[in-house]
């Protein structure tokens, strides 16, 4: 990755407490989907940059090719994530060590290429969560990170502060890539959350029927611009998932698709198209329910994490249908329906009983205190 080797013991390591990086998400590392120009991520992330190029003049630098094993201050501290913040933790995060973590966003590269120097940056990487399974939610997915910094000529020709100077152009510059990538469609920019921006916005579009979420973004804290050598200027940074955006403009119906290499996928599309993914034979889901006492060890990450390291990408989705409580004993037990389908071929009885027994023993195996369900 970047010209970097990596270790598998160096990034897997069952002895390490502070490591929870299975071999299931290791073996994503350095495959950048993103880099691959006939992939739909690649095709999505090269129309991004066209339209970078087309509207700046090439001013904006793109990176594809850093490492997504960063520090822990790359990831949290340089964008200003609290320390008790829900992201950082193990449940959340895949943690290397107690100082490396495999980056949840892209946003761990602002504050580095900020003391590079650099001013008008796209950084497009693989990012990695922990998360429950379904057809849109799987560990490893790729973000585009954009960063612009303004200075002090910039929002006085304008005739106005920084932050509405910043936050005017942000606007006008992701409305204009939802409407290249869209076309004309309604748009509305929502309030919200995020350590690193303030103003901090989502922009929404009214797609297919719904409103679809595309991207984070906001004008940057001015504690990172000071501490990263731009004291005095003002920015704006978004953030957007390029697999949701892809699912909806190829059609594809689901995340795990992106990984095949089954010709009949990777065949379908080519550089610089946007062609709609014609499904081939759907082959039928089959449904395993299992049902434990939880333990404290217990969460639905941790579940999901255990089902993918058993069942790897046959697993389609994990679901909570039953819940019990047996209040005399203080023990609850939960019930999942598991759903295995392959998008490539039909699966056999044996081979589906085969992997729900090595789910069964696996998840008693870490969830367990010594009750049997
Ligand atoms: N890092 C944010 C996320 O992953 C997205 C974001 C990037 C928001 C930059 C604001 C500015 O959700």
């Amino acid at each position: 990755v970047g010209g970097v080797t990596i270790n598998r013991d160096d990034i897997v390591r069952e002895d390490d407490p502070a490591n929870n990086v299975p071999d299931s998400v290791f073996t994503k590392i350095g495959l950048q989907l993103h880099n691959r120009e006939n992939h739909p991520l690649g095709i999505l992330k090269n129309e991004i940059h066209s339209y970078f190029d087309e509207r700046f003049g090439g001013e904006f630098k793109k990176f594809d090719d850093l490492s997504p094993i960063v520090s822990v201050k790359a990831n949290f501290d340089d964008v200003l994530v609290p320390a008790d913040h829900v992201s950082r933790r193990m449940n959340d995060t895949y943690y290397v060590n107690s100082e490396t973590v495999l980056r949840c966003h892209t946003s761990a590269h602002q504050a580095e290429k900020l003391r590079e120097g650099h001013t008008h940056f796209l950084v497009t990487g693989d990012v990695y969560r922990r998360d429950a399974i379904d057809a849109t939610h799987y560990p490893v997915f790729h973000q585009m990170e954009g960063f612009r910094v303004f200075t002090k000529e910039d929002w006085e020709a304008a005739g106005v502060d920084g932050t509405t100077h910043a936050s005017n152009d942000l606007k006008a510059t992701l409305e204009g890539l939802a409407e290249r990538l869209f076309g004309k469609v309604e748009m509305r920019w929502v309030d919200t959350y995020f350590p690193f921006t303030d103003p901090s916005y989502e922009l929404e579009i009214f797609y297919q029927d719904k409103w679809l979420e595309v991207l984070g973004c906001g004008v940057v804290e001015q504690e990172i611009l000071n501490k990263n050598g731009r004291a005095g200027t003002v920015g704006w940074a978004f953030g957007l998932g390029l697999e949701r955006l892809a699912m909806v403009l190829f059609s594809i119906p689901d995340i795990r698709l992106f990984w095949s290499s089954d010709q009949r996928f990777t065949g379908q599309f080519k550089a610089g198209q946007r062609t709609k993914f014609k499904s081939f034979s759907k082959f039928p889901p089959c449904y395993k329910d299992i049902s434990f006492w939880i333990s404290d060890k217990f969460s639905e990450n941790n579940l999901c994490e255990v089902v993918r390291g058993i069942a790897g990408d046959l697993v389609e989705e994990v679901v909570l249908i039953d819940e019990f409580e047996n209040k005399k004993k203080g023990l609850t037990s939960h019930c999942y329906r598991i759903a295995y389908r392959s998008m490539e071929r039909s699966l056999t009885d044996e081979e589906i009983n085969d992997l729900q027994v090595g789910v069964w023993i696996a998840v008693e195996y870490t969830f367990s205190r010594g009750n049997r369900s």
